[in-house]
């Protein structure tokens, strides 16, 4: 089983980044820890910031991973192109926002993923990277 997390634009920064939001844990060890707890399953963790390249690796990987997470961060919000890769690809993607985007801004509450998704996670902090990967794995 492979498995792909996503992380888009200032998602590199969690952690340090209004940690009265997003909490105070760093992906990166997050990220250790999952692929300690799942030895069976490959995981992989791409970041970027830039649309472009979220876009070409969704394409790359979303012919031959099992199951992608995918946090767009900010461009959640504003990017058709993003939801249009997702839909052009074969591998389901979930969804999934630290914050509960649904009570905060309203801007927040505008999203281009969630509908090109299996399904969506919010609000429950970096959490929800752990809950997608049971459910990608509950599919197989
Ligand atoms: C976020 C929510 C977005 O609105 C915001 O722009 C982010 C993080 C979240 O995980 O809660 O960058 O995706």
């Amino acid at each position: 089983m492979k498995l792909h997390l996503i992380n888009g634009p200032n998602l590199n920064l969690l952690g340090k980044r209004e940690p009265s939001i997003y909490g105070s844990q760093d992906f990166e060890t997050y990220f250790q820890t999952l692929k300690t707890k799942y030895p069976q399953t490959s995981l992989t963790y791409f970041q970027s910031n830039s649309e472009g390249k979220l876009i070409d690796y969704l394409h790359e990987i979303g012919f031959s991973s099992d199951g992608i997470v995918f946090n767009g961060g900010a461009y959640t919000h504003t990017s058709i192109a993003l939801g249009d890769a997702i839909r052009a690809i074969h591998t389901p993607v979930i969804e999934v926002h630290l914050s509960n985007v649904y009570a905060r801004e309203d801007f927040r509450k505008v999203n281009y993923i969630a509908p090109a998704c299996l399904g969506s996670i919010c609000g429950l902090g970096i959490h929800a990277y752990e809950l997608a990967v049971l459910h990608h794995l509950s599919l197989k």
